[in-house]
């Protein structure tokens, strides 16, 4: 049977975790990886595109990649190279790209993608949202042909670059905002489930021990500091991926969710009213739970499909 396959344009800031997120959808028989667009975000946006450059030549797919924002809308840019390194994915000798980029800005290519797509077309943002924003701002008449977005990103409880902010989103909470406030179906697939969805040592050296992916993928886990080796590797841009083709992994609650772009400690915070506090239309699913064992099978079964 001939399955039609989920058309995607993932946007990342690769990222060791993003790196995984990318080599999963890209072998994925359920996904068709349109585009992939950079922005910066772990590292800066040349490094995050060369990045891309290089997992798409390593996992050997066409998939076009294309550059975007360098730089928040508002406020000055602040990197995570503290997780993934100095060049975003330390760990791995990958050889220097061959492919070229994209000759569009990603904000163009995502247009054209999306309008050349004969289905609609899902996004999939796992770093900072700034090229999203700039899109649906300059292009709002491309809306009817998103089918939704599925973003890795911000939390209902704690954060993790500030006591309350998820990294993605205090990257850029204007952008942010601004995706939340779009009316598009959105999914927001936070901390609430990507710090539990780890990656075991035992998880490690089973896909280390799979395939070429699995040894690059475990090189560069040495490297990763989302999480540790000994409690467990956090896979947060993989969950985004996961809700897509395995929803039924995840518990979620729809509720209004909006974007705190100042205040003294609180700037990149989520608002999430899971409580209907503030009695406002909810504008997004939120997950909330995750089956951790059942994504960890899942994600070693994924990569065992890998070169
Ligand atoms: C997010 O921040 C980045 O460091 C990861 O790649 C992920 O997208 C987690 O907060
Ligand atoms: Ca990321």
């Amino acid at each position: 049977m001939n399955v039609k396959r989920i058309p995607i344009i993932i946007d990342t800031d690769p990222g060791i975790d993003d790196a995984v997120a990318i080599g999963v959808a890209v072998y994925h028989e359920a996904l068709d990886v349109k585009l992939l667009t950079t922005v910066a975000g772990n590292v800066s946006v040349d490094k995050t595109t060369n990045n891309a450059l290089k997992l798409v030549e390593f996992f050997g797919p066409d998939t076009p990649v294309a550059k975007g924002a360098g730089q928040p809308l508002c406020i000055p840019y602040e990197d995570a190279s503290e997780i993934h390194g100095e060049s975003g994915m330390d760990g791995y000798e990958f050889p220097a790209p061959k492919k070229n980029i994209h000759p569009e800005h990603a904000v163009n290519a995502i247009r054209e993608t999306i309008l050349t797509s004969e289905e609609k077309v899902t996004l999939v943002p796992i770093g900072p949202l700034t090229n999203i924003a700039l899109f649906l701002a300059l292009y709002p008449e491309c809306k009817s042909r998103i089918e939704r977005i599925v973003l890795m990103g911000g939390s209902a409880s704690a954060g993790n670059h500030s006591p309350t902010a998820e990294y993605n989103i205090l990257a850029d909470p204007e952008a942010a905002k601004m995706v939340f406030a779009s009316g598009l179906d959105i999914t927001m697939v936070g901390l609430d489930v990507t710090n539990r969805a780890t990656l075991t040592p035992d998880n490690v050296v089973e896909i280390r021990d799979l395939n070429e992916t699995g040894k690059m993928l475990y090189s560069m886990f040495q490297h990763y500091r989302g999480g540790s080796l000994k409690t467990g590797l956090k896979m947060h841009d993989l969950c985004a991926i996961a809700y897509i083709v395995k929803p039924e992994l995840f518990k979620t609650q729809k509720c209004f969710v909006d974007v705190e772009t100042a205040g003294a400690y609180t700037a990149g915070t989520t608002i999430v009213d899971l409580m209907n506090r503030y009695q406002r239309e909810p504008n997004a699913t939120v997950c909330l739970d995750i089956d951790v064992e059942a994504f960890r099978a899942w994600a070693i079964e994924c990569l065992a499909k890998a070169r």
